[in-house]
């Protein structure tokens, strides 16, 4: 097990192609972390640089504390596996576990202990004697993940691992991905896109924009204290909501007003203002941080534009000018187009942006 640093890493392509932009990344020993960023972002360019398979332009990787800037990568001790997982398929399972092993000139025996430990780790200890050909999706990967565990990596990089599974494959591989880890222990860096995936198994999550890191935090920190407008939109389904609103200050406190609304900011909020001298901010709320209520409770009166049942909940869509807003309600009643819907906002969840630098007002 190790750890994993990259100091000021920048790829460039060619002449000008700004693949990975003076990135800097401490993985934890043990740590399942999460590398997340819209595609093109330079995710698979930052791993393939920790694997040796790419050169990198400017800066240093440390696995613990042996440089291997420059190693090639069957000295870097990373195991890494693709998208396209790509197991051998002239070979049986078990073979494709082995074969490393055989390269690293182990012993028969403890090949064969290593092959079955991980075969049962990834559940496919009965698959064995198969071909590829003979498993299906999902058991191919978990023989893409055995084989990549077996070598014992300090480092292991996965690359949307599964992307090439249908949606509840993807779920359940997930979970089973997550006991993998717990159970191999090592210090692994798991590109995604899917923001949800990113949540649901991550320690932390880097988030990645135009080739530079964004946000680095548990995935609590990055959904309940996104620092950025790019990161609240990002994370989350529905994703947060956003209102321009203009900051007014009169005799019983702070109000955030609009067209639509008019809030007296709680004291507590409003201390977040405190020293931000512009008139303007972008409000953020979460979907599920605004609440149906009486009309004579509310802060925003709207007509309902469509409701989406989701079965436990239901996602109500108001218009407001150009913007549509996201209410995550209870499932019952349904709410029909045209009805009138009075909303108020939990105070306490509100982000307030600059909207000039778009980075969060508040942390
Ligand atoms: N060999 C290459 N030559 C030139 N440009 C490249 C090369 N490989 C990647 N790029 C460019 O570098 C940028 C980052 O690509 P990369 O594959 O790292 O993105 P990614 O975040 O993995 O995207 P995705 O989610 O689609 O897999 C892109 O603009 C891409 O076009
Ligand atoms: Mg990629």
């Amino acid at each position: 097990m190790a750890t994993l640093t990259m100091q000021n890493v920048t790829k460039i392509f060619g002449r000008d192609v700004i693949a990975v932009k003076d990135f800097n990344l401490e993985v934890k020993e043990k740590e399942f972390l999460v590398l997340l960023g819209p595609s093109g972002c330079g995710k698979t360019t930052a791993m393939r640089m920790v694997a040796g398979l790419e050169e990198v332009t400017t800066g240093e990787i440390f696995i613990d504390d042996r440089e291997v800037t420059e190693l090639p990568p069957r000295k870097r001790n990373v195991s890494m596996i693709f998208q396209n997982y790509a197991v051998w398929p002239h070979m049986t399972v078990y073979d494709n576990i082995a074969f490393a092993l055989k390269l690293k000139k182990l012993h028969k025996d403890e090949i064969d202990r290593r092959v079955k430990e991980t075969a049962g780790m990834a559940k496919i200890e009965m698959l064995l004697e198969r071909y590829p050909s003979q498993l299906s999706g999902g058991q191919q990967q978990r023989v893409a993940v055995a084989r990549a565990i077996a070598v014992n990596p300090d480092i292991f990089l996965m690359d949307e691992p599964l992307s090439n599974l249908d949606a509840k494959l993807r779920v359940s591989m997930r979970t089973e991905l997550k006991a993998i880890h717990d159970k191999a222990g090592s210090t692994t860096v798991f590109v995604t896109h899917d923001q949800s995936e990113a949540m649901s198994m991550a320690d932390r999550i880097v988030i990645m924009k135009d080739g530079e890191v964004i946000q680095v935090g548990s995935p609590d920190d990055v959904y309940h204290r996104s620092g950025s407008i790019f990161v609240a939109d990002f994370i989350g389904t529905p994703p947060t909501n956003f209102m321009d609103v203009k900051i007014q200050k009169e005799s019983n406190g702070t109000h955030l007003v609009n067209t639509h609304l008019n809030l007296l900011l709680e004291p507590e909020m409003a201390k977040h203002l405190n020293g931000y001298d512009k008139n303007h901010i972008v409000l953020g709320i979460r979907p599920e941080n605004i609440v149906l209520v009486g009309e004579s409770d509310a802060a925003l009166s709207a007509s309902c534009l469509v409701s989406e049942p989701q079965g436990s909940h239901q996602v109500v869509a108001i218009q407001l000018d150009d913007n549509i807003v996201k209410v995550v309600a209870p499932p019952n009643p349904i709410i029909a187009p045209g009805t009138d819907v009075h909303l108020i906002f939990k105070q306490e969840t509100l982000r307030f942006f600059d909207p000039d630098t778009t980075l969060a007002i508040n942390d």
